[in-house]
């Protein structure tokens, strides 16, 4: 299972005050007040804690249990209500005034048919005008991975390794942690990118989109790393 291992490892490899309070004030920007937010693909939850921070009534899901139990025991205050589930299943939850699916994390969708019912899902557990806000990866991420990355570090028990290298729509990612027992724990992740244009037809099935960005705040889609799409349910 992704994530079980490199959950251990999480916030030592991403965490990034700087960049969580970026993706916070972008939701902030588009809701009038703070209100009952589903965060899917959480994570370690660092963002959906923040939001709680904020006044939002927060519930989050990971399919990962070693990232639900890194969140939980984030949160301290038991401000936010977990779920360790897939998240093109929502059947068992509520509906909302805003979903969120965050930080390459839609990108975990590996097929058409499934993000199609993914966009379906998240319209039918939002409440009439609610927000669906989430990031893709871009496709200037292809072109860059084309080229393998490589990155090397250490943490206090072990090394590290991570490399990305893309081929046609997909990004794969390796990470490999060597413990200074002598054990090595590795994962190997999957995602794919969609076209713009293929994820605006799609959304417009279920949503209106309301505002389209790369990287935060350059309008419309342009070079950069990702796009970000706030999307109200239709009717
Ligand atoms: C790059 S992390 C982002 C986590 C978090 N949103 C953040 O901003 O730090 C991607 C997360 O997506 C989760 N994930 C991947 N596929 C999922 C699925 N089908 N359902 C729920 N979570 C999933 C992983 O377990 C992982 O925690």
């Amino acid at each position: 299972m992704i994530y079980d291992k490199l959950s251990f490892y999480y916030d030592e490899l991403v965490k990034d005050d700087q960049a969580t309070q970026a993706w916070v004030n972008w939701i902030m920007d588009s809701v009038s007040s703070p209100c009952e937010l589903l965060d899917l693909a959480c994570g370690s939850a660092e963002i959906s804690l923040l939001l709680a921070k904020n006044g939002f009534q927060v519930s989050a899901l990971d399919l990962s249990q070693g990232m639900i139990q890194a969140a939980k025991e984030k949160d301290k205050k038991h401000k936010i209500q977990f779920y360790c589930q897939d998240m093109k299943n929502l059947s068992n939850l509520n509906t909302y005034d805003v979903i969120t699916c965050l930080c390459d994390s839609f990108n975990y969708i590996l097929s058409k048919e499934e993000v199609s019912l993914f966009f379906k899902e998240v319209s039918m557990h939002l409440k009439k005008d609610g927000l669906f806000f989430f990031d893709s990866h871009s496709l200037d991420r292809l072109v860059e991975f084309e080229e393998e990355f490589n990155e090397t570090g250490c943490f206090e028990d072990c090394q590290y390794q991570w490399s990305i290298l893309s081929e046609d729509d997909y990004i794969y990612q390796d990470f490999a942690f060597y413990l200074d027992d002598g054990k090595i724990v590795q994962e190997h992740h999957i995602q794919r990118v969609y076209t713009p244009e293929w994820l605006e037809t799609e959304l417009k099935k279920y949503f209106e989109i309301l505002k389209v960005t790369t990287d935060f705040d350059l309008e419309g889609i342009q070079e950069g790393e990702k796009y970000f799409y706030v999307c109200r349910r239709l009717l």
